[in-house]
């Protein structure tokens, strides 16, 4: 069992009167791999900068340990941050960049018994430890370099190096990858984690890009508006998403008005669909959310719902179709090919359907219409309008 490590109690920020953190509670364990995710301006960077010591919070604390360090400076906390936007020092090599921090580090001397006298680093032990991380990294034989004979990825990794040398407790890194083209990125989210694993220690971690969190993460806390939304490990964030905003920014989500008629009973368009979750009051309005790739396709006759498609995009593993359900579009990822027009019958598996409470964010989310209008205009084909007035859904 991995102990605590850090902890965020009731943490609020503001900037000129303005909230941008609102309440965060949170802990991070020790060796875990954490991410903070959500859109632009929801508040990841302070988060992040409240912890590095670089920030300090309205009001609130950050434990460290047990310990409240709110009054810590940064460089005495066994915290190390890498920015997006690393500067390597472009006159020194690969080597000396990484030894830069433990040339500067001073240490108490072992040989003065009152523990007074401060000494370098010895030469010997910076060789090693700075080898140690160039193996770390992969990057052996590239002591002699300087950076701008380095691919970004390489820059990249010599500055989660510089970062690393020092042995902290826990590495804050703020969308490290986002200056890399996309085949780097995917190359350096591996890599990262990995290198995480062998180091053994604390990774703070902020993105915007979903995919790059569900691939690497221990434990995600999706953000909005300055608030923690829901905390939880990929697995749960994507099947048991708690609202409206976490289902709609983690993958594609179809998100339906329901009711919940009882325990393991939804009802969608009227009608009533066997599910898994219970927990709610005896016809609770809900959200329901399915994801694209749980609906099946079938005749009308045989379908729980009809509709029809408005559009086919062929996206090589499978086609993305969108289905208009009484003027409610869904978006349905199959391998089976099904003409722009046709009526179609669907069937949702009980584990397919998810049932969220009703929140701030319910019918902000998760119709495919304005994706649909975008192909409209593309493909200037108008279906019959009346094949959805028809209301005939079986
Ligand atoms: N020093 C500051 N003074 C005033 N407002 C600030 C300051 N720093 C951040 N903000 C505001 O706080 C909010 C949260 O900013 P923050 O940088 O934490 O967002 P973010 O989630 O990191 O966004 P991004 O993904 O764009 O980096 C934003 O509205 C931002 O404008
Ligand atoms: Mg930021």
């Amino acid at each position: 069992m991995s102990k605590e490590l850090i902890r965020l109690r009731n943490l609020c920020m503001a900037f000129d009167d303005d909230p941008v953190l609102n309440n965060i509670n949170l802990y991070i364990n020790d060796k875990e791999f954490l991410t903070l995710l959500g859109p632009s301006g929801c508040g990841k960077t302070t988060t992040l900068r409240i912890i590095g010591g670089f920030t300090t919070p309205t009001s609130g604390d950050v434990l460290f340990d047990g310990v409240r360090i709110n009054d810590v400076p940064p460089y005495r906390r066994k915290i190390n941050t890498v920015f997006q936007k690393y500067a390597l020092f472009p006159h020194l090599n690969v080597f000396e960049n990484i030894a830069f921090g433990l040339r500067m580090q001073r240490r108490s001397d072992s040989a003065d018994p009152a523990g007074k006298k401060q000494v370098r680093i010895p030469e010997s032990e910076i060789q090693e430890r700075v080898m140690e991380m160039l193996e770390i990294i992969s990057l052996k034989g590239f002591e002699h370099r300087k950076p701008d004979a380095l691919s970004g990825g390489q820059q990249q990794r010599v500055a989660i190096a510089r970062a690393l040398v020092n042995r902290p407790k826990v590495l804050l890194l703020d969308e490290p990858l986002g200056a890399l083209d996309l085949k780097l990125r995917k190359d350096m989210q591996i890599e990262l984690k990995r290198i995480q694993q062998q180091v053994g220690i604390t990774f703070i971690y902020v993105t915007h890009d979903q995919e790059e969190a569900l691939t690497m993460s221990d434990t995600i806390v999706v953000m909005d508006k300055g608030s923690i939304q829901q905390i939880g490990t990929p697995e749960d964030i994507y099947n048991e998403p708690k609202n409206a905003f976490v289902a709609d920014f983690i993958g594609e989500s179809n998100i339906i008005d329901g009711l919940m008629v009882r325990d393991n009973l939804v009802q969608m368009y009227g009608k009533q669909f066997p599910c898994l979750d219970g927990g709610f009051a005896d016809n609770e309005p809900v959200d329901v959310v399915i994801r694209p790739e749980d609906i099946d396709i079938v005749s009308v006759e045989q379908g729980q719902l009809a509709g029809t498609v408005t559009n086919v995009t062929f996206k090589g593993m499978q086609y993305d179709i969108i289905v208009d359900f009484r003027g409610f579009k869904w978006l349905i990822q199959t391998t089976d090919h099904c003409p722009v027009g046709a009526r179609i019958g669907i069937k949702i598996d009980p584990d397919g359907i998810h049932v969220m409470k009703k929140s701030s964010y319910s019918g902000m989310f998760g119709d495919y219409s304005s994706f649909s209008e975008e192909y409209d205009e593309l493909d200037d084909a108008s279906i019959g309008s009346d094949e959805e007035e028809r209301g005939d859904e079986t």
